[in-house]
């Protein structure tokens, strides 16, 4: 089933951004798979989209570089057209610390990606999206966490302020382009089974947390991704400035 609705994901090739891509070309999107540097990987869900009858492009980028950005972005318009939905689902942590311990170099390289990156892409998807620019709308899921009210402690709050920034950036982009069809939401994962963990410096990590959890395991990627999809899909049409909860009742 293919359409001619564009959804550009960043940090699509593996995790939550690589589920999103793959049930996103289930469901007539053509989908813009970025990747910063794993290749392999990111043609590996391309791969899985064209053999499953749906469309999708590959692009490099660094999203916490502004030219990359809008290479990112003159690209996707290139190939498909303007977009009809934008994911901002890159994001990184670094290895678990207290704050007494966190350098300017850490907390910049963190806030460059998960902040001034996702702001970046929202500007240029509200360029190409917003009638206000001629454009015909659209729908802008931003991947918050909830670290973001449960703040990380001992493990990484630089990480949990930069989720509560994203979730800051959604109530106020929400507002401001509501009247011009787009609508800004986010989903607050928590424990999901990715490689995000071991990057944290503990790939076990939702393992250890999981008994502690109302619902006593950790999510996948694939059931955020569902989220994500409502929030794309005009079944959410009078949804905007929203939060999504996935973290089995924590
Ligand atoms: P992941 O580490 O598997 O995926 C993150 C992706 O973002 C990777 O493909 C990575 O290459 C990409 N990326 C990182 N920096 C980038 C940059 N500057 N430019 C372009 N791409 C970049 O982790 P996961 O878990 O799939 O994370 C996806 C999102 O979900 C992140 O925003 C993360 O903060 C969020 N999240 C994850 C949770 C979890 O338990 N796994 C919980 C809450 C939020």
């Amino acid at each position: 089933m293919l359409s001619n609705r564009n959804l550009l994901v960043t940090g699509g090739s593996r995790g939550i951004g690589a589920a999103t891509c793959l049930r996103a070309a289930t469901r007539g999107f053509r989908v813009v798979i970025n990747y910063r540097t794993d290749e392999n990987a990111a043609r590996h869900v391309y791969d899985s989209i064209k053999t499953n009858g749906g469309d999708a492009i590959l692009v490099q980028a660094d999203i916490s570089r502004e030219d990359d950005v809008v290479r990112l972005f003159t690209e996707s318009r290139r190939q498909f057209g303007a977009l009809d939905g934008l994911v901002n689902n890159a994001g990184i942590l670094e290895r678990q610390s207290r704050v007494e311990a966190i350098t300017a170099e850490r907390l910049n390289r963190v806030f460059a990606t998960n902040v001034t990156g996702t702001f970046l892409c929202c500007r240029e998807a509200i360029r190409q999206m917003s009638t206000k620019h001629g454009g015909r709308g659209g729908s802008i899921v931003n991947v918050s966490s909830v670290a973001a009210r449960l703040g990380a402690p001992h493990e990484y709050v630089d990480y949990a302020a930069s989720k509560g920034a994203i979730d800051a950036l959604t109530l106020g982009l929400s507002k401001e382009v509501a009247d011009e069809g787009i609508r800004v939401n986010a989903v607050r994962p928590g424990f999901i089974y990715t490689d995000m963990h071991a990057s944290g410096g503990e790939p076990g990590r939702v393992d250890r947390i999981k008994d502690t959890l109302p619902m006593k395991r950790g999510g996948h990627p694939e059931e955020v991704a569902e989220a994500i999809l409502w929030f794309l899909s005009p079944d959410s049409s009078y949804t905007t400035g929203s939060f999504l909860e996935l973290a089995g009742g924590r």
